[in-house]
Protein backbone atom coordinates (compact mmCIF):
# COMPACT_ATOMS: atom_id res chain seq x y z
CA UNK A 1 0.00 0.00 0.00
CA UNK A 2 0.79 3.55 -0.75
CA UNK A 3 0.68 5.78 2.87
CA UNK A 4 1.28 9.26 3.47
CA UNK A 5 2.84 10.08 7.09
CA UNK A 6 2.17 13.13 8.64
CA UNK A 7 2.12 15.00 11.80
CA UNK A 8 4.20 18.16 13.63
CA UNK A 9 7.87 18.14 13.75
CA UNK A 10 8.49 15.27 16.52
CA UNK A 11 4.83 13.70 16.27
CA UNK A 12 7.10 10.40 16.20
CA UNK A 13 6.88 10.25 12.17
CA UNK A 14 10.45 8.70 12.09
CA UNK A 15 10.20 6.63 14.76
CA UNK A 16 6.98 4.49 13.77
CA UNK A 17 7.65 5.01 9.65
CA UNK A 18 10.89 2.38 10.26
CA UNK A 19 8.37 0.12 12.38
CA UNK A 20 5.32 0.69 9.80
CA UNK A 21 7.60 -0.28 6.42
CA UNK A 22 8.95 -3.07 7.87
CA UNK A 23 5.38 -4.64 9.04
CA UNK A 24 3.98 -3.98 5.96
CA UNK A 25 6.70 -4.30 3.31
CA UNK A 26 6.97 -0.92 2.05
CA UNK A 27 10.02 1.77 1.50
CA UNK A 28 10.09 4.44 3.77
CA UNK A 29 11.22 7.35 1.88
CA UNK A 30 11.16 10.42 4.53
CA UNK A 31 12.06 14.23 2.76
CA UNK A 32 14.31 15.43 6.15
CA UNK A 33 16.75 12.10 5.35
CA UNK A 34 16.82 12.63 1.85
CA UNK A 35 17.50 16.15 2.14
CA UNK A 36 20.13 15.58 5.11
CA UNK A 37 21.77 13.49 3.22
CA UNK A 38 22.28 16.14 0.05
CA UNK A 39 23.29 18.62 2.44
CA UNK A 40 26.18 16.26 3.89
CA UNK A 41 27.38 15.92 0.62
CA UNK A 42 28.80 19.03 0.35
CA UNK A 43 27.09 19.80 -3.27
CA UNK A 44 26.33 23.27 -4.35
CA UNK A 45 22.67 22.36 -3.46
CA UNK A 46 23.90 20.98 -0.18
CA UNK A 47 24.74 24.34 0.94
CA UNK A 48 21.80 26.10 -0.01
CA UNK A 49 19.55 23.48 1.73
CA UNK A 50 21.59 23.84 5.04
CA UNK A 51 20.48 27.44 4.99
CA UNK A 52 16.77 26.71 4.82
CA UNK A 53 16.73 24.03 7.50
CA UNK A 54 19.30 25.25 9.96
CA UNK A 55 16.53 28.22 10.17
CA UNK A 56 13.82 26.11 10.61
CA UNK A 57 11.91 27.39 7.42
CA UNK A 58 10.60 24.84 4.89
CA UNK A 59 12.63 24.20 1.31
CA UNK A 60 11.90 25.92 -1.48
CA UNK A 61 8.61 23.70 -3.53
CA UNK A 62 10.77 23.58 -6.38
CA UNK A 63 13.96 22.00 -5.19
CA UNK A 64 11.73 19.32 -2.73
CA UNK A 65 9.41 18.16 -5.32
CA UNK A 66 12.23 17.56 -8.30
CA UNK A 67 14.64 15.76 -5.26
CA UNK A 68 11.49 13.50 -4.08
CA UNK A 69 9.87 13.00 -7.36
CA UNK A 70 13.76 11.30 -8.41
CA UNK A 71 13.40 9.62 -5.39
CA UNK A 72 10.35 8.05 -5.62
CA UNK A 73 10.36 7.37 -9.59
CA UNK A 74 13.34 4.86 -8.63
CA UNK A 75 11.20 2.77 -6.13
CA UNK A 76 10.32 -0.46 -7.57
CA UNK A 77 6.25 -0.73 -8.29
CA UNK A 78 5.40 -4.13 -6.58
CA UNK A 79 6.82 -2.57 -3.41
CA UNK A 80 4.68 -0.14 -1.14
CA UNK A 81 5.46 3.16 -0.40
CA UNK A 82 5.23 5.22 2.97
CA UNK A 83 6.19 9.02 2.20
CA UNK A 84 7.39 10.84 5.69
CA UNK A 85 7.66 14.75 5.38
CA UNK A 86 6.46 15.05 1.96
CA UNK A 87 4.50 16.71 0.94
CA UNK A 88 4.27 19.38 3.39
CA UNK A 89 3.03 22.19 1.17
CA UNK A 90 -0.10 22.24 -1.16
CA UNK A 91 1.75 22.89 -4.48
CA UNK A 92 3.77 20.18 -3.17
CA UNK A 93 1.20 17.90 -2.61
CA UNK A 94 -0.60 18.75 -6.00
CA UNK A 95 2.90 17.81 -7.77
CA UNK A 96 3.07 14.24 -5.87
CA UNK A 97 -0.32 13.26 -7.07
CA UNK A 98 0.22 14.22 -10.85
CA UNK A 99 3.45 12.65 -10.36
CA UNK A 100 1.53 9.35 -9.05
CA UNK A 101 -1.24 9.23 -11.07
CA UNK A 102 1.20 9.38 -14.39
CA UNK A 103 2.84 5.80 -12.54
CA UNK A 104 -0.63 5.04 -11.96
CA UNK A 105 0.50 4.56 -8.30
CA UNK A 106 -1.99 6.80 -6.31
CA UNK A 107 -2.08 7.12 -2.77
CA UNK A 108 -4.10 5.39 -0.38
CA UNK A 109 -4.04 6.93 3.09
CA UNK A 110 -2.80 9.44 4.60
CA UNK A 111 -2.02 9.06 8.40
CA UNK A 112 -1.70 11.60 10.94
CA UNK A 113 -0.12 11.35 14.27
CA UNK A 114 -1.46 14.33 16.21
CA UNK A 115 0.78 14.77 19.26
CA UNK A 116 0.31 17.68 21.54
CA UNK A 117 2.37 20.87 21.12
CA UNK A 118 3.56 20.36 24.70
CA UNK A 119 4.85 17.13 24.13
CA UNK A 120 7.11 18.12 21.08
CA UNK A 121 9.20 20.21 22.09
CA UNK A 122 10.90 18.06 24.55
CA UNK A 123 10.63 15.00 22.15
CA UNK A 124 12.69 16.95 19.53
CA UNK A 125 15.51 18.17 22.09
CA UNK A 126 16.13 15.17 23.59
CA UNK A 127 16.45 13.48 20.17
CA UNK A 128 19.60 12.05 19.31
CA UNK A 129 20.10 10.02 15.81
CA UNK A 130 22.85 7.61 14.55
CA UNK A 131 25.77 9.54 12.67
CA UNK A 132 26.03 6.13 10.35
CA UNK A 133 22.36 4.47 9.74
CA UNK A 134 20.43 7.37 10.71
CA UNK A 135 18.72 5.06 13.97
CA UNK A 136 16.59 7.16 16.29
CA UNK A 137 16.71 7.54 20.17
CA UNK A 138 15.63 9.53 22.83
CA UNK A 139 17.82 10.41 26.13
CA UNK A 140 14.89 9.81 27.80
CA UNK A 141 12.07 7.96 26.36
CA UNK A 142 13.71 5.38 23.91
CA UNK A 143 17.83 5.55 25.52
CA UNK A 144 20.38 3.93 23.42
CA UNK A 145 21.71 0.67 25.78
CA UNK A 146 25.39 2.39 25.71
CA UNK A 147 25.42 5.96 26.29
CA UNK A 148 26.03 7.86 23.32
CA UNK A 149 26.11 5.03 20.88
CA UNK A 150 23.89 3.10 18.48
CA UNK A 151 22.38 0.24 19.34
CA UNK A 152 21.98 -1.10 15.75
CA UNK A 153 25.51 -0.47 14.55
CA UNK A 154 27.64 0.79 17.54
CA UNK A 155 28.09 4.02 15.68
CA UNK A 156 28.12 7.58 17.71
CA UNK A 157 24.80 9.54 18.06
CA UNK A 158 24.39 13.09 17.54
CA UNK A 159 22.21 16.40 17.88
CA UNK A 160 20.42 17.39 14.41
CA UNK A 161 21.70 20.74 14.06
CA UNK A 162 17.63 21.90 13.64
CA UNK A 163 17.00 20.20 17.11
CA UNK A 164 17.57 23.03 19.01
CA UNK A 165 14.50 24.65 21.26
CA UNK A 166 14.72 28.20 19.03
CA UNK A 167 14.61 26.07 15.97
CA UNK A 168 12.22 23.59 16.77
CA UNK A 169 9.87 26.88 17.17
CA UNK A 170 10.70 27.78 13.86
CA UNK A 171 9.70 24.58 12.54
CA UNK A 172 6.52 24.53 14.42
CA UNK A 173 5.21 27.72 12.96
CA UNK A 174 5.92 26.56 9.29
CA UNK A 175 3.97 23.37 10.42
CA UNK A 176 1.29 25.21 11.47
CA UNK A 177 1.49 27.84 8.47
CA UNK A 178 2.26 25.52 5.20
CA UNK A 179 1.75 22.18 6.34
CA UNK A 180 -1.81 21.59 8.90
CA UNK A 181 -3.37 23.11 4.96
CA UNK A 182 -1.95 19.73 3.49
CA UNK A 183 -4.06 17.76 5.83
CA UNK A 184 -6.88 19.61 5.20
CA UNK A 185 -6.83 19.50 1.27
CA UNK A 186 -6.83 15.65 1.80
CA UNK A 187 -9.83 15.75 3.99
CA UNK A 188 -12.15 17.94 1.86
CA UNK A 189 -11.33 16.20 -1.15
CA UNK A 190 -12.25 12.69 0.69
CA UNK A 191 -9.53 10.86 -1.01
CA UNK A 192 -7.11 9.43 -0.06
CA UNK A 193 -9.01 8.75 3.51
CA UNK A 194 -6.93 10.56 5.99
CA UNK A 195 -7.20 8.65 9.14
CA UNK A 196 -5.68 10.49 12.49
CA UNK A 197 -4.03 8.49 15.50
CA UNK A 198 -2.82 10.02 19.17
CA UNK A 199 0.50 10.33 18.85
CA UNK A 200 1.16 11.01 23.16
CA UNK A 201 1.52 7.23 24.28
CA UNK A 202 4.54 5.37 24.15
CA UNK A 203 5.86 4.56 21.10
CA UNK A 204 5.07 1.21 20.79
CA UNK A 205 1.37 2.14 21.55
CA UNK A 206 1.18 4.60 19.33
CA UNK A 207 2.69 1.59 16.74
CA UNK A 208 -0.20 -0.13 17.30
CA UNK A 209 -2.71 2.58 16.71
CA UNK A 210 -0.95 3.12 13.29
CA UNK A 211 -0.63 -0.41 12.53
CA UNK A 212 -4.07 -0.88 13.23
CA UNK A 213 -5.15 2.10 11.21
CA UNK A 214 -3.39 0.85 8.11
CA UNK A 215 -4.52 -2.83 8.51
CA UNK A 216 -8.39 -1.51 8.05
CA UNK A 217 -7.26 0.19 4.82
CA UNK A 218 -6.82 -2.39 2.25
CA UNK A 219 -6.60 -5.89 1.80
CA UNK A 220 -3.27 -5.70 0.73
CA UNK A 221 -2.34 -4.09 4.44
P1 LIG B 1 12.18 16.50 8.90
O1 LIG B 1 13.41 15.70 9.05
O2 LIG B 1 11.06 15.94 8.09
O3 LIG B 1 11.73 16.92 10.35
P2 LIG B 1 10.28 17.13 11.03
O4 LIG B 1 9.08 16.98 10.20
O5 LIG B 1 10.44 18.42 11.70
O6 LIG B 1 10.13 15.91 11.88
P3 LIG B 1 11.14 15.33 12.88
O7 LIG B 1 12.12 14.45 12.15
O8 LIG B 1 11.75 16.42 13.72
O9 LIG B 1 10.19 14.54 13.84
P4 LIG B 1 9.49 13.13 13.73
O10 LIG B 1 8.02 13.33 13.71
O11 LIG B 1 10.07 12.29 12.63
O12 LIG B 1 9.87 12.55 15.15
P5 LIG B 1 10.83 11.34 15.58
O13 LIG B 1 10.19 10.04 15.25
O14 LIG B 1 12.24 11.55 15.15
O15 LIG B 1 12.52 17.92 8.24
C1 LIG B 1 13.64 18.68 8.64
C2 LIG B 1 13.77 19.91 7.76
O16 LIG B 1 13.96 19.50 6.39
C3 LIG B 1 12.55 20.84 7.71
O17 LIG B 1 12.55 21.76 8.78
C4 LIG B 1 12.75 21.52 6.35
O18 LIG B 1 13.74 22.52 6.40
C5 LIG B 1 13.29 20.39 5.49
N1 LIG B 1 12.22 19.63 4.81
C6 LIG B 1 11.93 18.31 4.96
N2 LIG B 1 10.92 17.95 4.15
C7 LIG B 1 10.56 19.06 3.47
C8 LIG B 1 9.55 19.34 2.50
N3 LIG B 1 8.72 18.37 2.08
N4 LIG B 1 9.45 20.60 2.04
C9 LIG B 1 10.28 21.57 2.45
N5 LIG B 1 11.25 21.39 3.37
C10 LIG B 1 11.39 20.14 3.88
O19 LIG B 1 10.74 11.53 17.18
C11 LIG B 1 11.30 12.66 17.81
C12 LIG B 1 11.93 12.22 19.16
O20 LIG B 1 10.88 11.77 20.03
C13 LIG B 1 12.92 11.06 19.03
O21 LIG B 1 13.95 11.24 19.96
C14 LIG B 1 12.08 9.82 19.41
O22 LIG B 1 12.88 8.82 19.99
C15 LIG B 1 11.08 10.40 20.41
N6 LIG B 1 9.77 9.77 20.30
C16 LIG B 1 9.14 9.36 19.17
N7 LIG B 1 7.93 8.85 19.47
C17 LIG B 1 7.81 8.95 20.83
C18 LIG B 1 6.77 8.58 21.75
N8 LIG B 1 5.62 8.02 21.33
N9 LIG B 1 6.96 8.86 23.06
C19 LIG B 1 8.14 9.43 23.51
N10 LIG B 1 9.16 9.78 22.68
C20 LIG B 1 8.99 9.55 21.36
Amino acid sequence: MRVLLMGPPGAGKGTQAKRLAEKFDMVHLSSGDILRAERGSGSQLGRELKSYMDAGELVPDEIVVKIMANAIASQPADKGLLLDGFPRTVPQADALARQLSELARPLEMVLVIDTPDELLVERITGRRSCSECGQVFHVQHLPPAEDGRCDACGAKLAQRADDTESVVRERLSAYRAQTAPVIEHYTSAGTPPVATIDGSGQPDEVTALAAEALASAGPDA
